[in-house]
């Protein structure tokens, strides 16, 4: 496995791969690597020759109030998580390499990052947009995975993809969870025995709708309704959405669900740890 830190020269490395006809599959994360990511990895390996892991916790797309300068680093222990998962380049580029002294270019997606996330983090997928644009750019990936646990950002990519003629297939790997359901993030070596504990009813809201929907309820308010109750019940847990949308533009559906084609997402604060997740209905 190689670890490459320098822009040019993954562009040069991955113009060879290309030229020799290898299929390049990329998987960008922020590294403080979880199973979650090893499951991205497993997936670009099954469909790939050479996969690429990028590593780099992106500034622009944490706000000004946001946990960027606390974020886990784990550098050492990603790239032994990564050799581990048969994984061929890191890509583990510094700051100024990806936005040296005045950068001033940045890709908008205007209406799939409007709501839900883009209320709360209002710079959030204009930085996701950019740097995921920047590392086609210098990997040129055939394919790159990304995880259904961030529906919102997967929504993003794949229109940002489409409008900007990126010729790279975005596959969707499914959430892994703990065993008792709470779905894996780098966030969550944030939480406390007993946050952790309560931030379990994120996911019990998800199953509840998801139950729900098996016996027959169909409308959007009932559903919601129940979610937004349970959660209600956790003193620590603060919610900060419970919403039913389509699953690729993001837009909350009205009146009744139809199955398959809704995801009910939440995001909550327990107590000042912020999480997200979605269930497809
Ligand atoms: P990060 O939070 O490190 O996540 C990297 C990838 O792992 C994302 O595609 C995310 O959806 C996926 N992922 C996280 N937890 C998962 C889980 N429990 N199951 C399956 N997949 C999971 O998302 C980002 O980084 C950044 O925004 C990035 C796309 C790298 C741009 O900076």
């Amino acid at each position: 496995m190689q670890t490459i830190t320098s822009v040019l020269e993954m562009q040069i490395l991955a113009e060879d791969l290309r030229s020799k006809g290898q299929i390049i599959g990329l998987v960008p994360t922020m590294g403080a690597l979880h199973e979650g990511h090893v499951s991205l990895i497993k997936l670009a390996a099954e469909q790939a020759d050479t996969v690429v892991v990028s590593i780099f916790v992106n500034p622009t797309q944490f706000g000004p109030s946001e946990d960027f300068s606390k974020y886990p680093r784990s550098l050492e222990a990603d790239v032994a998580v990564c050799e581990a998962a048969g994984v061929d380049i890191v890509f583990a580029p510094t700051a100024e390499e990806i936005y040296p002294k005045g950068y001033s270019t940045f890709v908008v997606e205007e209406f799939i990052a409007k709501p839900l996330e883009g209320v709360s983090r209002p710079v959030h997928f204009r930085g996701v947009t950019t740097v995921v644009a920047k590392l086609f750019n210098i990997v040129r990936p055939d394919l790159a995975v990304f995880g259904q646990k961030d529906a919102q950002q997967v929504a993003v990519i794949k229109k940002m993809v489409e409008d900007l003629h990126f010729t790279v297939d975005v596959v969707v790997a499914p959430t892994l969870r703990e065993p008792d359901g709470l779905a894996m993030s780098s966030r969550n070596r944030y939480l406390s025995a007993t946050q952790r504990i309560e931030a379990l009813v994120i996911h019990r809201a998800l199953r509840k709708a998801i139950e729900m929907v098996a016996s027959g309820e169909r409308r959007v308010d009932r559903l919601v309704a129940e979610a937004t109750h349970l959660i209600g019940l956790h003193r620590r847990v603060r919610m900060i959405y419970v919403s039913i949308v389509d699953r690729t533009t993001m837009v909350a559906i009205k009146g009744e669900v139809v199955p398959g084609k809704a995801v009910m997402v939440i995001a909550a604060w327990v107590d000042e740890v912020r999480l997200i997740d979605n269930e497809v209905l």
